[in-house]
């Protein structure tokens, strides 16, 4: 196994870390010579993605451990094979192991060398050569060992036991009900997100933060905190020097001298001035910008850390939210990260896919990353797209013992260390989902955020009347500083380096955390530049708003009003309002028709009052469940469901699309005249969403109505639905056709047919070209479609599916296409080394085949 040189930034992926190394040998005689491998040495490097998996057994880390009985399996791995639904946790609730060979490369042995994992579910202990590496519990957040030292010149062997058992006082688990139906999602284990090898200097550049400061002002800077990690003390002068680019043309350096390093962690801190010119972030134009911190020791470069920020200003006020000093109204979904076959396993381009669907397809700016961090891989894709975060600690409605709440703090700790630079992360939620009180737990927490960030606020979603009516929470304690930005209220930090930032000389100390830096979290008084002796506490005010509708009209789902004098967002409302197990594609039209109602209803609301910062829906997508409102194995609130495929319900947020980058015509109903249909068709109140501002209705090419968008129903959103009488007595069986219009044009005619004898099947690629790692995977739809492509729920019979060319088939084979309502899928992975086309084909008994085709290159 070969390394990878280190300097990547959690939040960038992998390869765009690999062009984005330094260069250079360390000068000084106690730290040795230089550290890079040739290009040979990299490419024969063995891939930290191809493991030997298999049950624990006594003796599975010994180095001479036979592994006959061992699989090769490909990281991002889940421990058992899953279906779509029907997860059964005792297939995962064991212990496991993964074991990998290689040999030491000159590269990995002339520096360091470390071994990162980004998340293993739920608990691992890591051997080399059969000693404890050490071990981590949680599976949301990254860990790491140095391996510098340890590795033979030949053959080792990692061997990883992954514990995938409950109760083990880990959050979310509930260490009471020792069950995974105990909450609500499941989570089955494995080494489900990358492992990789990276070889550093003996100094190098472990971690920076770079946050925007005075960002609406000509005088925006950027505060820099570095991290140095020294292998041993050093004498000679060290310097960092920082470049901020962005779209290729270098906008502003600066750099420090200090006059060495101590052994371990040093923070060097530094203002990067003259930034007028940088373009902002916001989430219609989402500009990045590229750091670099160099690390040059005795006039050497030996280091660079690269990653990617965005300058934005972003407050939560009493009065709303605001994004770059424009009001902006969040409109969102929440995510969970499960997939059908492989739990959280899907690599980063699926990871990706789902931020796009999510701002592209469901029109959202922000989203919820519920309950627990999410690959980076998805954060990246957020800063790209610009879709705003709420990103927060794992945990689910349960707070543990002492243990359990210090590894609350760690994954505060773990969390914010590792996102603080995505410019799209605009609230950290540092208290556990639905739980009250802990004042003790959530000041530790609150004030470690503050600490490690202090340019966000935090929160925690309360719900019920007593979350509503809940102490106010408390107000963000004022912020000591801008890291490296110099102030009075510096001198009272915690030592960082920065006081030489004007002068460009300093001294490097081992204090890792340094100030906070600047918080404007308006919660009418808590805007933090006034006084230190506030108490640490959330600054937004997040209320799971599950209110009932009352009496009969049940597309109306109240909202409670915005708490006075405190920035309130509601964290998340609908979900399953109107009963189990809604909404799957199976379940009655109008229990389908009516999801999309209700969170057109309760964003209506939203929309409609200045004081709510936003509203983010439950949920976006289906996900594996045991609990309350389950149905075998899955919850269906997703207006998509866990195929990420669009429901009913989806069709509000599709329609809410700006006219000019994208016409939507989606009707709240299926033109099904079969079994599991009203017999006369979809009646009276149908309701038909879309972002034109005029839809004629035509049956068998005869105008039945001009239709204007429904401001009755929903004033306040952009584009309210349109709504037409579509009884039609049993005998008549029309065409339907929708022509939208704008303005006095013609921009869309969607055509809807009843006759489901021309129904065909449907097969599509979301990807035409995959990388040949043996990674990398697209998703595969399978649908049953009317003969002008709009949805068939109610169908029969399974599909087969079958599968040449260098890709591997991850999912159900037949698919059962009637369980999922005629719409489902399964990906492909390609295969290392392996290129060439690879076909999918897809056949039903009833509808024929259709086949997809991509290429592995
Ligand atoms: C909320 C909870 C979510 C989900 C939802 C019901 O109370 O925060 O995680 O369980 O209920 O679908």
């Amino acid at each position: 196994m070969d390394g990878e040189e280190r300097g990547r930034p959690a939040g960038l992926s992998r390869r765009r870390f690999l062009v984005a190394v330094g260069i250079g040998a360390i000068g000084t005689a106690t730290l040795g010579a230089t550290f890079f491998g040739s290009a040979e040495e990299q490419d024969s490097a063995v891939p930290t993605d191809q493991w030997l998996f298999g049950r624990y057994t006594a003796g599975c880390t010994a180095v001479e451990f036979t592994d006959a009985g061992l699989t090769p399996v490909t990281v991002p791995h889940c421990v058992t094979p899953l279906s779509w639904q029907g997860w059964q946790p005792p297939s995962w609730e064991s212990l496991w192991v993964y074991r990998q060979y290689f040999d030491s490369t000159p590269a990995l042995r002339r520096g360091r060398a470390f071994l990162t994992f980004d998340g293993v579910l739920s608990a691992a202990s890591v051997y080399l050569n059969d000693k404890l590496l050490g071990t981590h519990e949680g599976g949301y957040l990254p860990f790491e060992f140095e391996l510098t030292g340890k590795l033979n010149p030949q053959s080792n062997v990692l061997a990883v036991v992954v514990d995938g058992r409950w109760n083990q006082d880990v959050p979310p688990d509930l260490t009471t009900f020792a069950k995974p139906s105990a909450i609500d999602f499941y989570q089955p284990a494995g080494m489900y997100r990358a492992t990789a090898v990276t070889t550093t200097p003996k100094a190098y550049v472990s971690d920076v933060f770079a946050s925007p400061v005075d960002v609406l002002t000509p005088d925006r800077a950027l505060g820099v905190r570095a991290t140095v990690d020294s292998a041993g003390a050093v004498n000679s002068p060290v310097r960092l020097q920082v470049s901020v680019s962005q779209a290729g043309m270098m906008l502003a350096e600066e750099s420090i001298e200090v006059t060495g390093l101590t052994n371990g962690a040093n923070t060097i801190e530094l203002s990067v001035n003259g930034l007028a010119g940088v373009a902002l972030w916001d989430v219609d134009n989402p500009q990045l910008c590229d750091v670099a911190a160099g690390l040059w020791i005795d006039g050497k470069q030996v280091h660079e850390y690269a990653l990617r920020i965005g300058f934005r200003d972003a407050k939560f006020t009493a009065d709303g939210f605001f994004l770059n000093g424009r009001r902006l109204k969040l409109f969102g979904l929440n995510r969970h990260q499960w997939y059908p076959y492989v739990g959280g396993a899907m690599p980063e381009r699926m990871q990706r896919a789902d931020a796009v669907l999510l701002k592209n397809e469901l029109n959202c700016n922000m989203v919820r990353c519920s309950h627990y961090p999410q690959s980076t891989a998805f954060l990246d894709a957020c800063d790209e797209l610009g879709l705003l975060v709420w990103e927060e600690v794992p945990g689910w409605d349960y707070i543990g013992d002492s243990v359990w709440q210090q590894r609350v703090v760690e994954d505060v700790r773990g969390m914010v260390t590792r996102d603080r630079n995505h410019p799209s992360i605009i609230v950290w939620g540092t208290r556990i989902n639905e739980t009250l009180g802990q004042a003790d737990l959530y000041d530790r927490t609150d004030q470690l955020a503050m600490e490690l960030d202090g340019s966000r606020p935090t929160t925690g979603a309360v719900k019920g009347i007593l979350g509503y009516q809940s102490p106010l929470y408390g107000q963000p304690k004022a912020p000591d500083s801008h890291p490296g930005v110099t102030d009075a209220a510096e001198e009272t930090g915690t030592g960082t380096a920065a006081t030489g930032a004007e002068s460009g000389t300093g001294t490097a100390t081992g204090a890792e955390n340094g100030a906070g830096n600047g918080n404007d979290t308006a919660t009418g008084a808590g805007n933090g530049s006034e006084s230190a002796s506030v108490s640490a506490g959330p600054s937004v005010f997040a209320f799971n708003d599950y209110s009932r509708p009352q009496g009969g009209a049940a597309e109306l789902a109240p909202l409670r009003p915005p708490r006075p004098e405190v920035a309130y967002l509601v964290s998340e409302a609908v979900g399953t309002l109107v009963g189990p197990p809604t909404y799957r594609r199976t379940d009655s039209v109008a229990v389908q028709a009516e999801q999309a109602m209700l969170h057109a209803s309760v964003h209506d609301q939203a929309a409609g009052d200045d004081r709510y910062c936003g509203l983010l829906g439950w949920c976006a997508f289906d996900y594996p469940s045991g609990w309350y409102h389950s149905a075998d194995g899955v919850k269906y609130p997703g207006v998509a469901d866990i195929f990420r495929i669009p429901k009913l319900g989806a069709a509000f947020y599709q329609s809410q699309a700006d006219p000019s980058r994208r016409i939507v015509i989606e009707p709240g109903f299926y033109w099904d005249f079969g079994p599991g249909m009203p017999r006369n068709g979809p009646g009276r109140r149908s309701v038909i969403w879309s972002n034109c501002d005029r839809i004629d209705v035509f049956l068998d090419n005869k105008k039945l109505a001009t239709l204007k968008p429904d401001r009755s129903l929903f004033p306040h959103l952009d584009h309210p639905p349109f709504l037409v009488n579509l009884s039609l007595p049993p005998t008549r069986r029309p065409e339907l056709r929708l022509d939208g219009y704008l303005a006095g044009n013609l921009v869309q005619s969607r055509r809807f047919s009843p006759d489901r004898s021309q129904d065909v099947l449907s097969c599509t690629a979301d990807d035409r070209v995959l990388a040949a790692d043996g990674v990398d995977t697209t998703r595969i739809v399978v649908r049953v479609l009317d003969r002008y492509g709009a949805p068939r729920p109610y169908v029969d019979g399974a599909v087969q599916l079958a599968v040449s060319g260098p890709g591997t088939l991850i999912g159900d084979n037949p698919l059962d296409l009637a369980a999922a309502g005629g719409a489902a899928a399964v990906w492909v992975r390609t295969q290392r080394g392996q290129r060439g086309p690879i076909t999918v084909v897809a056949s039903h008994p009833i509808v024929g085949t259709d086949g997809a085709q991509v290429t592995a290159q």
